[in-house]
This record gives structure tokens, C-alpha cells and sequence, in this order.
């Protein structure tokens, strides 16, 4: 008997993996992050499968599902939304399934800072602009942010950044970001990425809440921000310039048009 942890993806049904996918087919329990994973998802499950919205259960309740489940002998899949390595509360899981005796594995999923660069259709990482993501939140009321991650910290890296659970503090955020990034700087809102009501606004951090109605973006929304968010910026990378050379391409023998 064991336990999969598998990341939904963002929303939509096709972008679950074809490994979670074949869980959910087989599995004949599942719990799953009701709030944020869409029924759609769920249509990967076998017909008879018990299909349970973890939303309201506590951590006990979860793990009398899974003590249930090995009593029967039956595998489960916890799904939760977008990656489970990101804001999942799966840490918290594994140590009572480690505590119980419980295999885990997990099954990655699309996270949806990828499908929000998707929605906007940009790169994140642009050569010498920036080659680095930092991935954060601002403080919520189930966790909270150490210290020395705090937003204006991380902005005065002005690396390209991708803010989760932040919806309701757009305007603080907004306000953290602008003491390190300059008014110019490229913003993206996206609401539910790759639901069918995905809906997204680019701007710049000095106009973007003169543009918006902070209230339409409170809820599953990811805020990305920085310069590489500008396909216009940057310089193109050597990787698949003519007179560079690697491992797999070679420019004597490359074909000439
Ligand atoms: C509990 S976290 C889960 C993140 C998830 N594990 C991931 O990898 O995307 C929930 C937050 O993720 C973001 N989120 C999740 N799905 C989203 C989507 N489809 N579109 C935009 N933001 C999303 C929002 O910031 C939301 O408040």
C-alpha cells in the first residue's frame, strides 16, 4: 500500500502528467485539495474511486483515510494542486505517514508560476537580465514568511520573481516591490491559470494598480514581476548562435542555407 502525492497541475485536465494520470485511473481512494483543484482533474479517476475534498478535513482526518486505506490494502493519491514541493503542506503529511509506517512517493506536477509564464507567453530567465526565480509569498494566516525573506529583501535582488497566495496584499506588495524595482518594470497578474475563466493583465509595477480593481485578483492568482518579463529585453543566448559550437553541434560540419 503506499501514498502518492501527485501535483494536479494548474487546472487544467491535460496538464496533469501522464504518470498521475494512470494513478488516478487505478487508485480506489483519493484525496484531493478541493480549493484549488478543479473537477475537471478529477475526471482521471476510475469511475468507482472514493473521491474525498481534503479541504475540510484536518491532518488526523487525512491520516485516518490513509490508515483506512492500509488496513484494506488500497494505494491512495493525495493530489494537490500545481507542484506538491510548492505550498503543498506536504512536509507535515510525510512526517505522519514516515511516523505510521506509511510508503509515500510523489508524482511532480506543473506548477503554476510555469503556466502563468505561459499564459503571458515570456521566458523567466533572459540572458543578462536576469537568471534567476525566486519564488515566495507574502505572509498568510497559516504560514508565515521568516524575516530575512521578506519581499523588499528578495526585490533588491531585482531578479525575476513569482509571488503566490498574495492576492488579498496587492497593494503592499506592490508598494515592497517598487522600493527595489523601478516604476517601468514589467508585472503580470494571472488569475487561474488554464481554467477555463483564466484571465491575465500585463503592465508595469508604477501603473499597474491604476489599471486593475485589486478585489478581481484577491483569489488564485500569481503575480509574476521583473524585466525579463519583456520578450524585447535581453540579448539573444550563445546556445544556438551560428559560430558556437558544444557537445551536440558543431559548426564545421553545421549545414549552411
Ligand atoms: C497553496 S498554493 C499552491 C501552489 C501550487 N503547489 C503550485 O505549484 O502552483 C496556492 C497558490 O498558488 C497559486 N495558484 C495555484 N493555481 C493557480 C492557477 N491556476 N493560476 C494562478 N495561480 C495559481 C495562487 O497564488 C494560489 O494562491
Amino acid at each position: 500500500m503506499k501514498v502518492y502525492f501527485i501535483g494536479a497541475g494548474p487546472g487544467a485536465s491535460d496538464l496533469i502528467t501522464i504518470r498521475g494520470a494512470e494513478i488516478l485511473a487505478r487508485v480506489p481512494l483519493v484525496l484531493y485539495a478541493g480549493s484549488l483543484v478543479p473537477p475537471a482533474v478529477l475526471t482521471h479517476c476510475r469511475l468507482d474511486a472514493e473521491i474525498v475534498n481534503s479541504a475540510e478535513l484536518n491532518l488526523d482526518q487525512q491520516m485516518e483515510y490513509f490508515q483506512r486505506a492500509r488496513s484494506v490494502g488500497y494505494d491512495v493519491a493525495r493530489v494537490h494542486s500545481g507542484d506538491p514541493s510548492i505550498y503543498g503542506a506536504t512536509a507535515e503529511q510525510m512526517r505522519r505517514l514516515k511516523q505510521l509506517g506509511i510508503d509515500y512517493e510523489v508524482v511532480p506536477g506543473v506548477s503554476s508560476f510555469t503556466a502563468a509564464a505561459a499564459c503571458v507567453k515570456t521566458e523567466l530567465t533572459k540572458p543578462e537580465v536576469s537568471q534567476t526565480i525566486i519564488l515566495t509569498r507574502t505572509d498568510g494566516r497559516a504560514s508565515t514568511v521568516p524575516p530575512e525573506e521578506s519581499l523588499g529583501k528578495l526585490a533588491a535582488h531585482r531578479a525575476t520573481m513569482s509571488i503566490f497566495l498574495s492576492g488579498q496584499y496587492l497593494k503592499e506588495t506592490v508598494a515592497e516591490l517598487l522600493e527595489s524595482y523601478p516604476e517601468d518594470t514589467p508585472v503580470a497578474l494571472v488569475y487561474r491559470a488554464t481554467w477555463p475563466d483564466e484571465r491575465s493583465h500585463v503592465s508595469t509595477l508604477g501603473r499597474l494598480l491604476q489599471e486593475i480593481n485589486p478585489v478581481e485578483w484577491k483569489l488564485t492568482t500569481v503575480l509574476l514581476v521583473g524585466q525579463a518579463l519583456n520578450n524585447e529585453t535581453g540579448v539573444d543566448s550563445r546556445l544556438y548562435s551560428a559560430d558556437y559550437s558544444h557537445k551536440f553541434r558543431n559548426t564545421h560540419t553545421s549545414r549552411e542555407n
